[in-house]
């Protein structure tokens, strides 16, 4: 299977993508990747991992998608379509809330009932505006202090509020990903103040993708890191993180606002009830809400942002209800990003 996605996914680099995805590629989980053969032969991949999301102190469980690859001499017979639909069945058996993927190929997926929400900012650093901080150190480190470093790093990721529940084993595989490169804000006694990983995956070239820390820190050690890289690099930013992004933008060369992957719901009644756990009253307001969307591909923007209100009729108290529940901050980061 992983020389099949080697293939097609990672035929213009050196490593395997088993390397980039330890926790969604490895052996433990093979039973999430569904292959479907012609034969002896591999012709369609994809695979799924089943992760906790917290969010404000909710908690939602996803599906994430990802590495779906057909051999070219079999597409377009349906094996594509039922690689997802295999992925989706095995996310509603583990009860999970939702399922996200990543991809340009939105009209694919919008066939299968996903659709694009939440939001992303990504900001364009072409130059640095890197300045000194008082009893702030940056610098680019070695990964090879692996246990140490991934015991650091895991202590400031624990502090987003939005944010996938990750273990210090993975986070020390993650530190192993080929080509990672990594840049830190130390105090004067060596304590992790904020840091980036540039490069996390063959997809993450010249991102800085999976970073923690305060904000006026943060945004300037990618400043440190933009000019240690030399290139344009791009800033991933989680969208309800406007403070970082407000930061870059006087000297981003752009920064864009996007969706911030592609999700279906699977089960809105659950979301529904643990985001009204406190107010039981509130929860028929908001599936009558619910109800009134038109079809499945406004429940993505329904509860994770970007639906346009006025496209649903709702009621005043439908509206209020909506309004002090919803959108929901989604973001995934440092996972295997599939
Ligand atoms: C995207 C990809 C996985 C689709 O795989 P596939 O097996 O061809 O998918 P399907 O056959 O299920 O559907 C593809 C199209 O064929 C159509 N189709 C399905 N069965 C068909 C059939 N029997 N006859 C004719 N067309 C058919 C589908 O309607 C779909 O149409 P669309 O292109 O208008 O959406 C494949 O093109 C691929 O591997 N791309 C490269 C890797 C990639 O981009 N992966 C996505 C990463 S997110």
């Amino acid at each position: 299977m992983i020389e099949f996605l080697d293939l097609h996914l990672r035929n213009h680099v050196e490593w395997s993508i088993s390397a980039e995805y330890p926790q969604a590629l490895s052996r433990r989980d093979l039973k999430n990747m569904v292959v479907i053969r012609a034969g002896e032969k591999i012709v369609s991949h994809s695979v799924v991992d089943f992760v906790d999301l917290t969010t404000n102190g909710l908690t939602l469980k996803l599906g994430i998608i990802g590495s779906l690859v057909t051999d070219p001499n079999f597409r377009k017979r349906g094996f594509g379509r039922q690689c997802i639909e295999k992925c989706l069945e095995l996310s509603v058996e583990q009860g999970c809330d939702i399922s996200v993927l990543w991809t340009y190929d939105y009209d694919f997926y919008r066939k299968l009932n996903f659709e694009r929400a939440g939001h992303e900012i990504c900001a364009y650093l072409e130059k640095s505006s890197f300045s000194k901080q008082d009893g702030v150190l940056f610098a680019e480190e070695s990964l090879a202090a692996g246990p140490k470093l991934a015991a650091e790093t895991l202590d400031l990721y624990n502090s987003h509020s939005v944010r996938v529940s990750r273990s210090r084993e993975l986070q020390e595989q993650y530190l192993k990903i080929p080509k990672v490169r990594f840049f830190a804000a130390r105090n004067a006694e060596g304590k992790l103040l904020a840091y980036t990983f540039e490069g996390k995956g063959a997809d993450l070239t010249a991102c800085l993708h999976d970073w923690a820390g305060p904000t006026d820190i943060v945004s300037n050690l990618f400043h440190f890191a933009k000019e240690k890289l030399g290139t344009t690099v791009i800033v991933m930013i989680p969208g309800y993180r406007a403070d970082v992004a407000a930061r870059l933008e006087p000297v981003a060369k752009r920064v864009a606002r996007n969706p911030f992957g592609m999700i279906q719901i699977l089960n809105h009644e659950a979301i529904i009830e643990k985001l009204t756990t406190a107010e039981p009253t509130d929860v028929g307001s908001l599936l009558s809400a619910y109800r009134k969307l038109n079809g499945p591909l406004q429940a993505p923007g329904f509860f994770f942002g970007d639906l346009d209100l006025n496209e649903v009729q709702l009621t005043i108290d439908e509206k209020r209800v909506y309004e002090k529940y919803l959108p929901i901050p989604i973001w995934v980061w440092g996972m295997d990003a599939v």
